[in-house]
């Protein structure tokens, strides 16, 4: 069996009682705490940056952070962002001018860099990459708010980054965003994904330990 990570998106969580929120859904089973940073310019939102992982990081919580970052330009804010207690770091490849520095900057700053795709984004853009980095995430609705329905094409290309990963590196992390849910995330694991953000699946329901043990049953059994 793969190495499945769930990872709450707290683009969903309370903002008002973020570290209580935070620390509930790790101890409810959260792998990866999914951390949305957007800015009203690369998409249509504006949320959290750098300050907010700190305090996060400061509280206590000492899960592994997976930064996505929705941000143009991209560059600036890695450093702050690997000062702030990051880990993951990914980026759009539309958001940045220079992709292969972006993934060195990334990773000069002692975090592990992704590549996010967009659901019109072709995969061929990881054929000169995909070996530089730790993680791909593939964006299962258009970026920029929480509570979206899961984008069905989505799932035929999961298979086909999952044969391109197994071909180079089966370590690289295939991590799915967007509409994840208890009908959906049994058939994104067969695909191939090992990583899976949910953000109002999770903080929405009334119990986050039991969705997130659902999650793992459903995963555990495709
Ligand atoms: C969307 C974000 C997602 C979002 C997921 O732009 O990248 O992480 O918060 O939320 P749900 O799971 O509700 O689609
Ligand atoms: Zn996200």
């Amino acid at each position: 069996m793969r190495d499945y990570k769930i990872a709450p998106s707290i683009l969903s969580a309370d903002f008002a009682n973020l570290g209580k929120e935070v620390t509930d859904v790790v101890n409810a089973g959260a792998d990866f705490i999914h951390f949305d940073v957007m800015d009203n310019h690369y998409v249509p939102n504006l949320t959290i940056g750098p300050m907010v992982c700190k305090s996060l990081r400061d509280y206590g919580i000492k899960s592994v952070i997976d930064v996505h970052l929705m941000v143009c330009p991209v560059d600036e804010i890695i450093p702050e962002f690997s000062r702030a207690g990051a880990d993951f770091i990914t980026f759009h490849p539309e958001a940045t001018n220079h992709v292969d520095r972006t993934i060195k900057l990334i990773r000069d700053n002692g975090c592990k860099p992704g590549l996010v795709l967009n659901p019109a984004t072709s995969v061929s853009v990881l054929e000169y990459c995909l070996d530089q980095i730790d993680m791909v995430l593939l964006m299962s609705v258009n970026p920029g708010f929480a509570g979206q329905k899961f984008i069905e094409s989505t799932y035929d290309k999961i298979s086909d980054v999952r044969e391109m990963i197994d071909a180079i590196n089966p370590s690289i992390r295939l991590e799915v965003d967007g509409g994840i849910n208890l009908e959906n995330i049994g058939k994104a694991a067969k695909c191939g994904a090992d990583t899976f953000v949910a953000g109002s699946a999770i903080f929405n329901s009334k119990n986050y330990t039991s969705t997130i043990s659902q999650m793992r049953e459903i995963i555990a059994k495709s």
